[in-house]
């Protein structure tokens, strides 16, 4: 089975953070959020992941040089343009040498960590007969997301994408999909097409489209509450056995307090810090006395002592946190 992996936004919702790495290429523990993306889609037969890149596309290309990422081969795509996720999805397929021969194929958002079951997935489609199938997770606030309707048989009766409220349904469009080759047919070439707005609806109108409810883990990693969420799901064990946040290159004094957090490599945490619930990017530096909560400090980044950043803030790559000062909930540096 062949997947095309949409890795090609910009990720605003990530900056600063995404203004120096794109956003499937910024860490979810130890390894870039792709790799837990390519070895989910690697446990259920995916053999070839082709990457629908375009901002950044190097950072991709120099982290994989030999081609290959969690056991898998790749296949770097570049779009000229953004085209959106149907119009990368068209290019991927064309540029990637992939044909009708290939059979059903898979697509999924790059951003998406999720253990859903593809095979499963799989029969569900074939027994429909469907043309494509998209995986459907519940959620208590669909606002930002896709909006499904379904039939009692599984058949989509209605896609949404970010509606405004109140939406006709909790169950929304997970981002992993299984198409056949002729959805290819249906995207316009050369221009921006939005798989969510123009493919997915008209597929409706044909009957064409159905749906698989399944709430396995799955999280959107493109926010930075989810950012964060999604590492420490880990650390908590929420999916499969818990796994340390501190990596062992990483210096921490004795007198540092880390809770909840990740540690990357070659991170020093100073005396008297407190670290909690936060990612601390390589490189980053948390000098004495200074206290992080619920925020990411980008890498080669530091905290000056005694500062205090809180509530979700977002600490540019190599940006200087000043001593003493106070962020709550900011972007640094500012105006990105
Ligand atoms: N190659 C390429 N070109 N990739 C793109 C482009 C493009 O022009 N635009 C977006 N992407 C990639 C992003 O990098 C991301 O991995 C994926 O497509 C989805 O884009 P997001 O920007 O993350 O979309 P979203 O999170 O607002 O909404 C999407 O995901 C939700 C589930 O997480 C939609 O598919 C929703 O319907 C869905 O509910
Ligand atoms: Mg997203």
């Amino acid at each position: 089975m062949q997947a095309i992996l949409l890795v090609g936004g910009f990720g605003t919702r990530l900056r600063p953070l995404t203004l120096t790495t794109p956003k499937q290429m910024l860490p979810v523990l130890h390894r870039p959020m792709l790799e837990h993306a390519v070895s989910g889609l690697a446990r259920h037969g995916v053999d070839r992941v082709v990457l629908a890149l375009g901002y950044q596309d190097d950072a991709f290309r120099a982290a994989y040089p030999d081609g290959r990422c969690a056991g898998v081969e790749l296949c770097c795509v570049v779009e000229p343009e953004p085209l959106d996720t149907a119009g990368a999805i068209r290019f991927a397929f064309g540029a990637s040498g992939m044909d009708a021969s290939g059979g059903t194929f898979l697509v999924a958002n790059g951003d998406v960590i999720t253990d859903l079951d593809t095979d499963e997935m799989l029969r569900v489609h074939r027994s429909a007969g469907a043309e494509a199938t998209i995986h459907l997770i519940e959620v208590e606030d669909p606002s930002r997301y896709g909006v499904v309707v379904t039939d009692p048989d599984g058949r989509v009766s209605a896609f949404l994408e970010k509606p405004q409220p109140p939406a006709p349904s909790n169950w929304i469009n997970a981002g992993t999909y299984l198409m056949e080759p002729s959805v290819i047919d249906r995207i316009g070439p050369g221009r921006r097409v939005s798989v969510e707005r123009e493919v997915f609806p008209a597929m409706v109108t044909d009957g064409a489209l159905w749906a698989l409810r399944r709430n396995t883990y799955w999280v959107d990693a493109g926010t930075p509450q989810t950012y964060l969420r999604v590492q420490l799901d880990l650390l908590d064990g929420r999916r499969g056995p818990a796994v340390a946040g501190v990596s062992a290159d990483a210096s921490v004094d004795p007198e540092a307090v880390i809770e909840r957090s990740v540690v990357m490599a070659g991170a020093v945490v100073g005396a008297g810090s407190v670290v909690r619930g936060s990612a601390v990017h390589s490189g980053a530096v948390i000098e004495a006395g200074a206290t992080v909560l619920d925020s990411v400090v980008g890498s080669g980044a530091t905290v000056g002592r005694g500062a205090r950043v809180t509530d979700g803030t977002l600490v540019g790559e190599r940006f200087e946190v000043a001593p003493g000062s106070a962020l709550s909930g900011a972007r640094v540096p500012q105006g990105v």
